[in-house]
């Protein structure tokens, strides 16, 4: 009803309006005022996880995206190997498990058949499993060795939003943790991040009020064909994300790549007036990388294409190359998915809207795929 969707024309557009206090909620009571994590509710012991010799995550859709960018932030924090995986073909490839692999299993329903059967398989080889779920008291969370809820509330609308993005917070926080808890020296970038993670609701909201342009643009290409998107580094499960979200609400072929496979292949694609977003990491610290996605960038705008950029706010070197910037808040770079995934989710809600779907029960789809 209008009142569940409190004035909302869709419940995703209400959902989407919630993340700054889904993530807040997620973060609330697990930093300390000293920056340190206490996560007790993990009830895997601190000696189980300092020998943890690998970390492999299985997740489905969304949630998959949200384990490939802690791939990038677990490795990098805690120097601990780290594969993810589609739930769904891990099973049957007879992977590698023992009792020294954590296993982390995301998954908002906590009753995606797919990756129930990829836990029950990693806890059969002696792994122990720790879920991370968004619904109280479900078979995921019931069946693993530990879990850390995200708090996001309940989800309506079948397209994942905010519990996406408090995935993503629980995944920083258990890398963190993981680290903490092998007592990895903290230098002043770990500290930075932790600062700047417990402040991300605030950049989530800034986001959220800059969004007018990003709509209509949207409608702008409701009769478009394709839509592609890249990104590099953290961003390219990002890419990956905004073209699911395209699939799912406006039925359109969307498509994520790695910007530096583009040579490899999908440059071939490029022709005039193709909308390409291109997901642009931070031009500090990691800058070789913000270089090359910047001569991407060129590269493909030579060739015809129209560039939808999402760059950090003071990235002038971009600038240039953009038809449409959107700009997105500074953020360490492993956190600028938080930022920079919410234009992507406007994006593809309002240009569903504009081609008359629905946003919130698009066709063929499930909110919680029960079967394998
Ligand atoms: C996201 O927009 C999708 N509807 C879908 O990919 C979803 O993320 C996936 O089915 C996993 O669901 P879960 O998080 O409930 O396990």
């Amino acid at each position: 009803s209008a009142a569940e969707k409190g004035g909302y024309a869709s419940f995703m557009l209400k959902e989407i309006a919630e993340q700054p206090k889904a993530v807040a909620d997620t973060l609330l009571g697990r930093i300390d005022a000293e920056g340190r994590l206490s996560l007790d509710e993990v009830r895997i012991s601190p000696s189980e996880l300092r020998e943890a010799d690998k970390v492999v995550i299985v997740a489905c859709g969304t949630a998959f995206h949200a384990g490939l960018i802690a791939k990038y932030a677990i490795e990098h924090w805690t120097r601990i190997p780290c594969e993810v995986e589609l739930a769904s073909e891990f099973r049957y490839r007879d992977p590698i498990l023992d009792p020294r692999t954590l296993v982390i299993a995301i998954s908002q329903s906590g009753e995606t058949m797919d990756t129930l059967m990829a836990l029950r398989h990693a806890r059969e080889q002696g792994a122990k499993v720790l879920a991370i779920c968004n619904t109280n008291g479900s078979t995921i969370p019931r069946e693993s060795d530990a879990v850390l809820y995200t708090h996001a509330g309940p989800e309506v609308a079948v397209a994942s939003t905010k519990a996406f993005l408090t995935q993503l917070v629980a995944c920083y926080l258990v890398a963190l943790y993981l680290g903490q808890s092998r007592g990895t020296k903290w230098g002043d970038e770990v500290r930075a991040v932790v600062r700047d993670l417990s402040r991300i609701a605030g950049a989530v909201e800034e986001v959220l009020t800059t969004m007018e342009p990003v709509r209509e643009l949207a409608r702008s290409l409701k009769d478009k064909k394709t839509v592609l998107f890249l990104g590099r580094h953290v961003g390219y499960p990002v890419a990956l994300e905004g073209a699911l979200k395209l699939k799912e609400l406006a039925y359109m072929h969307a498509e994520g790549f790695a910007a530096g496979e583009l040579k490899h292949g999908p440059i071939a694609l490029i022709e005039e007036d193709l909308p390409v977003v291109v997901v642009v990491p931070s031009p500090r610290g990691r800058s070789v990388l913000h270089d090359k996605i910047v001569s991407n960038i060129q590269e493909i705008r030579a060739r015809g294409a129209r560039t939808i950029v999402i760059a950090e706010e003071g990235d002038e070197a971009v600038a240039p190359y953009a038809d449409h910037l959107i700009r997105v808040p500074v953020t360490p770079t492993l956190l600028q998915p938080l930022v920079a995934t919410v234009p992507l989710q406007v994006f593809a809600c309002e240009l569903a809207t504009a081609r008359g779907n629905e946003v919130d029960q698009p066709r063929n789809l499930a909110k919680s795929v029960t079967v394998e």
